[in-house]
């Protein structure tokens, strides 16, 4: 870590407000500047920057923070590599990662590459269990250069035999403990995690490796043992062989389940190919492989599984801004065994011709129909209607109420009736859902929700919290005013309750507080969202009785924020829409 008297230094010398005007045209309204969000396409402004906080806020998408994330977003690049870029804008030196925290990442990333070659060189050994598992590889198809490539290996059975070898190369027990590499049995005796696998280390953008992937070589459970989260390893934010896409010239990503489909794809050379981490895909996941593709084709396994995951991702790459198709794989389980019994040049194909994402929605929903019985068929089209009048443009409604009509054999006049029916049902739906996004996302202050009535405390209680955050953040010294008067257990939402914590921790070691000293103690998430608060109460002052007014209020409403402190995320914007609903009698139109 960067000690934090660089990162004030750094926060003294930059001014958010002319970094930003040297990429995105800026202009001057009241307190603060806007401009076209360069983080997705718009005509009108909604994307602004606010020299108060010295924090960006883009009401279109949602893109958010302080000088580092728009320095990470708009280059691509990450923490450290943003940090020296503004440092080196504001002529100071570089930092220093010396700290211990520093230390033992990189005594980690150290120990990760005599680890993967330790792994390789035991895949090469002459002794009868590199021999298995070389032909292992092979039977997969796998050949020398592609080994090579990936830096692929085998974790012999001898358990004991990495550490021995870690040991010998000078790391202390301390240092081996934080690699992830090594368990202790009941009995004390240190062994390594992974034994009898063939191995695939996982890397990060800049080439280090991070983190190791094991697979048996026959059919034993587990399948695949993963390295756990270290000081380098973040799962969630690990897309495998996004070091090497990221370098491809082509900007069509193929984005599929597993490490193997991954490696034969890049052998087939298409090298594009990436895959989440022995995990669902994540939206930090997202957000990366959108920074370097334009289009991404989902190509997950054939079974419901596949199938089920696809649309899942589909959900979670709808807000992105790339385009992304849905292949299909005739006859094979995954793309891996496609390519191997049909060969590369079939599966190439198979992507070249792959489909939207519509046609891979309308095709599972006509699956569940049997279109020879009347009733049914009345029924698919009722749903694909629905369908499309939510999901497609004028144009894509043409074609495909042409392909219903053919499909089905009614008139596409009957169906262009009902679609336009659909469509204007589906907008106010879609009005109602985006008041329900604004509740989610911390607008809910808007809604005027009674405090007093019963459950509902919960939304008064959030956005009292909501404002404090804000004013604090604003104006550090109202932290002392708070502290005391409500602890960090008391907020209703999981990344409030982290960002108050992180107020109280700088204020008390003397750290003064911006977005960008935060980040040290809290989420990309978290500071997105206290991003979005600054922007959304950047015109309102608070006074000390403001203040004192929004305890009061938290103080009141207590024990129902109690019962949502207990909730998840999901069952509070559940309980909160269910509030909203009971309130208002406002429910969408069902289907
Ligand atoms: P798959 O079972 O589809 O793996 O799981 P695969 O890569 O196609 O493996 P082969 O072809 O059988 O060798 C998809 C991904 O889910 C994770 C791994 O990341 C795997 O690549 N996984 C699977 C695990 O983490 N653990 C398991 O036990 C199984
Ligand atoms: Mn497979």
């Amino acid at each position: 870590m960067i000690p934090h008297e660089y990162i004030e230094e750094l926060t003294r010398r930059t001014d958010i407000v002319e970094l930003v005007g040297s990429y995105v045209q800026l202009k001057r309204k009241g307190r603060l500047y806007g401009g076209l969000c360069p983080f997705h396409s718009e005509k009108s402004p909604s994307f602004y920057v606010y020299p108060d906080t010295q924090s960006f806020y883009c009401f279109g998408c949602g893109a958010g923070g302080d000088a580092i994330t728009f320095t990470k977003k708009i280059n691509s690049i990450d923490y450290p590599e943003a940090v020296k870029l503004l440092a080196a804008r504001a002529g100071m030196p570089e930092p220093q990662e010396d700290d211990k925290t520093g230390r033992m990442r990189s005594r980690i990333l150290s120990m990760n590459k005599e680890a993967a070659r330790f792994f390789h060189a035991c895949l090469n050994s002459t002794v009868e269990e590199a021999r298995q598992a070389r032909a292992y590889w092979r039977r997969r198809g796998l050949d020398d250069k592609t080994i090579v490539r990936f830096g692929l290996g085998y974790a012999p059975n001898d358990g004991q035999a990495l550490y021995q070898f870690l040991r010998d190369k000078g790391y202390n027990q301390q240092e081996l403990d934080a690699s992830g590499l090594f368990k202790r049995s009941a009995s004390g005796r240190i062994y390594c995690l992974f034994w009898k696998r063939v191995m695939t280390p996982i890397f990060d953008l800049r080439g280090n490796i991070i983190a190791f992937g094991g697979r048996v070589l026959d059919d034993s459970k587990p399948k695949y043992v993963n390295s756990p989260e270290t000081l380098v390893y973040h799962k969630s934010e690990t897309v495998f062989a996004l070091q090497i896409a990221k370098r491809s010239a082509v900007r069509r990503f193929v984005l599929c389940e597993g490490y193997m489909d991954v490696i034969s794809m890049h052998q087939a050379g298409i090298d594009t190919a990436v895959c989440a981490c022995g995990t669902a895909l994540t939206p930090e996941q997202v957000r990366l492989i959108s920074e370097y593709a334009d289009e991404v084709i989902l190509s997950y396994d054939s079974d419901e599984a596949g199938q089920k995951a696809t649309l899942r991702s589909l959900e979670l790459f709808r807000n992105s801004p790339v385009k992304v198709g849905v292949l299909q794989i005739p006859g094979a389980k995954d793309p891996d065994e496609y390519i191997k019994k049909y060969g590369a040049e079939r599966f190439k194909a198979l992507l070249d011709g792959v489909g939207n994402a519509l046609d891979f929605r309308l095709g599972r929903l006509r699956s569940q129909y049997d279109l020879a019985q009347d009733a049914q068929r009345l029924e698919y089209v009722k749903e694909a209607v629905n369908m499309l009048a939510e999901r497609s443009n004028p144009t894509e409604q043409e074609v495909y109420a042409g392909r219903l009509a053919e499909e089905t054999n009614i008139s596409k006049t009957a169906i262009m009736t009902q679609l336009e029916t659909a469509v204007k049902r589906a907008g106010s739906k879609h009005r109602w859902e985006k008041k329900q996004q604004a509740l989610k996302s911390g607008e809910m202050n808007q809604i005027n929700v009674p405090y007093s009535a019963g459950g509902s405390q919960a939304l008064g209680i959030a956005s009292a919290q909501q404002r404090l955050l804000a004013a604090m953040l604003r104006e550090p010294h109202y932290i002392d005013l708070v502290q005391g008067q409500l602890t960090a257990e008391q907020f209703v939402l999981p990344q409030q309750k982290e960002l108050f914590e992180a107020m109280l921790r700088c204020r008390q070691e003397g750290i003064e507080i911006s977005l960008t000293t935060l980040r040290a103690f809290v989420s990309e998430e978290a500071l997105n969202e206290l991003s979005h608060l600054a922007a959304q109460y950047s015109d309102v002052n608070c006074t000390p009785d403001d203040i004192r007014l929004y305890l009061d209020r938290i103080a009141r409403g207590m024990p129902m924020a109690g019962k949502a402190a207990h909730m998840s995320n999901e069952e509070l914007s559940d309980y909160l829409q269910s509030m909203r609903e009971k309130k208002q009698g406002n429910v969408p139109v069902e289907e």
